[in-house]
């Protein structure tokens, strides 16, 4: 194993180990657990704890400081995704190569789970050590980012309009359900790290970088990827009658704009404001699938 994958693992399993420590601390049996653990353990790729921890080691702190906001956020996506899959969302029966939790708990018990893991996300958050201040621009960021000014106002945007749709309006929902949370992983990683606003702003910058040109590789694997591969139905957007970067661009003109978006967000980090950035440089590419 090359080096980079080697500490993206080491990342992945640091985040896996502590979030079932912090799951199996709840001490309570009951069906909504279940399903938060169950979404939570059967898999998935831990970019955005990755990203929070690998800012905070690049921006001068360490990987302890961080890690319990990393497990935090990965609870957040975890209950986007839960919510996401949803028969009245995007409807789909395949996450994270399993059942989605509604198909295996039901409807009411994964509506519960997302809520729950949201609500205990902010909870191991305050919980935390990190000093008071910094903690508190943690939550106001993140709760920002995943409101309904961020996150959830573009999974809105991305149900109710399909009408007349603009490559900007569509990069603007992209932004917004997925960009939000990556960049405010990045910010968190400099904010725990203590860095200087400058550095925040760079790093806040990468990360909404990533995180469009992610949903835009992930149109792209709606239409050419395989389930095996994705862990989750491939073709759902045009059975949705969603119109994704593919429509609008043709799959040829969405990779360069994915490669693009890379080149951008490289040329952000690559500056002497962040020590040895040397995995995040390579995080892009992997992240974007341009490292093969
Ligand atoms: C899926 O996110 C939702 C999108 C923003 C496309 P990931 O591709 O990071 O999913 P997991 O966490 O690895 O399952
Ligand atoms: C998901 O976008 C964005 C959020 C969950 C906020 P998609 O609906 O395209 O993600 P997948 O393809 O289901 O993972
Ligand atoms: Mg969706
Ligand atoms: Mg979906
Ligand atoms: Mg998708």
């Amino acid at each position: 194993m090359n080096l980079f994958l080697e500490k993206y693992e080491n990342y992945k399993s640091t985040v896996n180990k502590r979030l079932a420590n912090i799951i199996e601390e709840t001490f309570v049996d009951s069906e909504v657990i279940n399903a938060m653990k169950y979404s939570l353990n059967i898999g998935g790729k831990r970019i955005r704890p990755v990203l929070i921890l690998a800012f905070c080691e690049c921006c001068g702190g360490s990987m302890s400081q961080a890690l319990d906001v990393a497990c935090a956020v990965e609870m957040v996506h975890t209950y986007s995704l839960i919510h996401d899959d949803l028969p009245c969302m995007d409807d789909d029966n395949l996450r994270r190569g399993q059942p989605a939790c509604h198909i295996k708990f039901g409807q009411a018990t994964a509506l519960l789970a997302g809520d729950g893991l949201l609500t205990y996300a902010f909870n191991i958050i305050s919980k935390a050590e990190i000093n008071n201040d910094v903690k508190i621009e943690i939550i106001k960021n993140l709760s920002e980012a995943i409101g309904h000014k961020g996150m959830i106002l573009g999974q809105d945007l991305d149900i109710n309009t399909q009408q007349n749709l603009t490559l900007a309006r569509l990069a603007l929902i992209h932004s917004l359900k997925t960009g939000d949370l990556m960049r405010v992983c990045a910010l968190i990683g400099s904010l725990v790290a203590g860095a200087e606003l400058s550095s925040q702003n760079l790093a806040s910058q990468y990360g909404e970088t990533i995180g469009l040109a992610y949903q835009i590789r992930d149109d792209i694997m709606d239409v050419v990827g395989t389930e095996k591969n994705l862990g989750k139905t491939v073709g759902i957007d045009k059975k949705n009658n969603k119109i994704t970067f593919v429509d609008l661009l043709g799959i040829s003109k969405c990779k360069q704009t994915v490669e693009n978006l890379s080149y951008e967000a490289k040329r952000l980090i690559n500056n002497s404001m962040f020590k040895n950035c040397e995995f995040i440089l390579k995080l892009t590419d992997y992240v974007l699938g341009l490292d093969i």
